[in-house]
Formats: C-alpha cells, sequence, structure tokens
C-alpha cells in the first residue's frame, strides 16, 4: 500500500509477516524480496531509519539527490530505486568497487569516487539546483562536509543528514557533539527537525534542514 508519508516508489510491504518498508529494484546486499520489491531495513540505513521514525523528508520521489557518504551502495541502491538521477560520492576505493556493481543495474546511479570535503573536485559532474542532499559520511566534520556542499542545493532543497557522534569526537558526550555540529550547520542551515536515531542507530542524530 501508497503511504502519502512516504516517496512514491517506497511502501510498507510485508516480508515474512512483518511489515518493512520497500523499494522496488534488483536486491545488493542479501535482503529479502518479495517478487519486484525488496526490503529495506531501518537497522541498515540511516536514512531508511530516519523514514521509518518518520522525519518529513520532503521527498515525494523522482528526485534529483546528492548522496554523500554511500559505501557500498546499501542505502543509495534504495534511494535510486525511487529517486531520479543520484550522484553518490564515496572516497574509499574498495566500497566503491561494490557500489559500481550496484549501478550496473541503475542507470540513474551514477557513483563518484571523491573526497565529499570537497566538492570542488565534482562540481563538473554534479548537476545544480538539486532536490536532496543525503549526507551519511563516517568522518570529523560533518557540519563542515554539509556547509561545502550546500553549493548544490536548491533554495528549497532538502539536506537529510545523519550525524555520527563517535566520528567527531569518541569520548564526548553525543548531545554535547550534536550541539555543536547544529551550531555549525545554522551558519548555512534551517534546521527544520532534529531526532535521535538510537532505536536503529546508537549515538547518531538524524536532521532534516534547508538551505538558508
Ligand atoms: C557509515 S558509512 C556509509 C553507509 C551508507 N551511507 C549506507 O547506508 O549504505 C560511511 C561512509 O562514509 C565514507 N566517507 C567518510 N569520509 C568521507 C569523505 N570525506 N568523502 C567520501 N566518503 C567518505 C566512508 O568511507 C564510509 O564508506
Amino acid at each position: 500500500m501508497s503511504d502519502p508519508d512516504l516517496p512514491v516508489g517506497v511502501e510498507r510491504r510485508s516480508f515474512d509477516g512483518e511489515t518493512r518498508l520497500a523499494t522496488r529494484g534488483p536486491p545488493v546486499y542479501g535482503e529479502p524480496t518479495d517478487g519486484e520489491w525488496r526490503a529495506w531495513g531501518p537497522e541498515r540505513s540511516k536514512l531508511g531509519g530516519m523514514l521509518e521514525l518518520g522525519f518529513d523528508a520532503g521527498l515525494s520521489g523522482g528526485e534529483t539527490v546528492l548522496y554523500l557518504g554511500a559505501a557500498a551502495g546499501t542505502t543509495v541502491s534504495h534511494v535510486a530505486d525511487f529517486a531520479g538521477p543520484t550522484y553518490a560520492v564515496e572516497f574509499a576505493p574498495r566500497p566503491t568497487r561494490d557500489l559500481l556493481d550496484v549501478a550496473e543495474s541503475r542507470d540513474r546511479l551514477f557513483p563518484l569516487l571523491k573526497d565529499a570535503r570537497k566538492p570542488e573536485t565534482y562540481a563538473h559532474v554534479v548537476e545544480r539546483d538539486l532536490d536532496a542532499i543525503v549526507q551519511d559520511v563516517a568522518t570529523r566534520g560533518q557540519a563542515a562536509v554539509a556547509t561545502r556542499n550546500a553549493r548544490f542545493l536548491a533554495d528549497d532543497g532538502r539536506l537529510l543528514l545523519a550525524v555520527k557522534a563517535r566520528s567527531e569526537d569518541v569520548t564526548a558526550d553525543p548531545d554535547d557533539v550534536f550541539a555543536d555540529v547544529l551550531a555549525e550547520l545554522r551558519g548555512t542551515y534551517e534546521v527544520l527537525e532534529t531526532e535521535r536515531l538510537d532505536r536503529f542507530h546508537e549515538d547518531h542524530l538524524g536532521v532534516v534542514a534547508t538551505p538558508k
């Protein structure tokens, strides 16, 4: 059944008697499938967790997306199932090899072996006025990454960010880390919604923001 709060192309469907988010596309990581549909587990994906928790992500389907921290493509494969052109940035060569395999069967997914801290290195490839940036980079300086990449977003675009506290400082209280990251983000973005993702991802904060 389609759900008005979810993007077109994302549905809640039953897999082995359990209702789960799902997208339609070739399977990628051994996830349960039902015909063309593949389960999107919130415990495997920060964006999946944000949708499961009811964040207003501003996604309706068909968006242009820049995905930062794509790794081997677990989450970005689901994004490319329901979005339009999806640019996937990952700087580690090993997962990028798997990401290339994922992109083989998805003609809207464009993997880029690039450093998300250096958007000037992919600015000639990625289009402007994007609808969404999804960010899940496990690195220090997550607010700076979001700020530097804001140039790609449309004025009414959305940043969908998962902040990993331990990537900023392993010893600090996560709440202090989140406060610092949000303060820095607010230089460039208006923060619309925040909620901790601990139900699925320990010491992570989900953030929805839009350019100021
Ligand atoms: C938690 S994993 C991402 C998981 C992925 N988003 C998913 O749900 O399928 C974080 C990824 O960020 C990547 N990363 C960290 N710093 C980066 C940077 N500066 N530029 C690009 N990728 C980066 C890491 O190599 C790692 O693959």
